[in-house]
């Protein structure tokens, strides 16, 4: 339950922050997530983004101040001072994993996800993404990897909802 809440919060928060693209394409079918995105979902998601996804990705192109703006997610300048800490309110959401150490760790750079619905194939695909790990059939890509919506199968991003499954309590509040 708390991770279809996380994935429709993120969903949420990507889809509240960026522009929509239209276009679809893909070989599996993408998945549609079926969630309603109200202020409480929309705010349990950006705090999960913060804390789970912002460990690797930046979305650089949304800044703090940005996110006061949207009535959708309804967040107060107390909540926004508090996600920020010491960072400008005209800072962007960035990561503080360096493409170095991202590099060493995972063996690729995450992308920013400032505008990923809009480069891909909309809010479908990153839905489809996050709930697409699975085993691979043939046993040619490790369990962790094997990514049924993604390009090749092959993905370099450890599931990042098992780790929420595994430590919910280890986040910080948006309150
Ligand atoms: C531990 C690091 C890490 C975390 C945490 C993480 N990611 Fe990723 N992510 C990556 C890496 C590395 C890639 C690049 C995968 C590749 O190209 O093979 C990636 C790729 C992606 C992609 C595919 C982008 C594309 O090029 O099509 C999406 C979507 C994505 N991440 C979303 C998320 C979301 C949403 C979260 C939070 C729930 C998250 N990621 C958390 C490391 C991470």
């Amino acid at each position: 339950m708390r991770i279809a809440i996380a994935v429709g919060a993120i969903l949420g928060i990507i889809l509240t922050c960026a522009p929509h693209p239209a276009a679809a394409e893909g070989t599996l079918p993408l998945k549609h997530p079926h969630i309603t995105m109200d202020r409480k979902t929309l705010q349990e998601g950006l705090h999960v983004f913060v804390n789970i996804c912002m460990g690797c990705h930046s979305a650089k192109y949304v800044t703090y101040g940005d996110l006061m703006h949207y009535p959708q997610i309804g967040l107060t300048r107390k909540q926004v001072d508090a996600l920020r800490g010491s960072k400008s309110l005209l800072a962007g959401l960035t990561t503080d994993l360096s493409p170095e150490d991202a590099k060493m760790s995972y063996g690729k750079v995450p992308p920013d996800l400032s505008v990923i619905t809009l480069s891909r194939q909309g809010p479908d695909y990153v839905y489809s993404i996050l709930t697409g790990f699975a085993h691979d059939p043939s046993g040619r890509v490790p369990d962790g990897n094997y990514n049924l919506y993604f390009p090749g199968n092959n993905i370099a991003m450890p599931d990042p909802l098992s780790w929420f499954q595994h430590d919910p309590q280890d986040t910080k509040s948006i309150e």
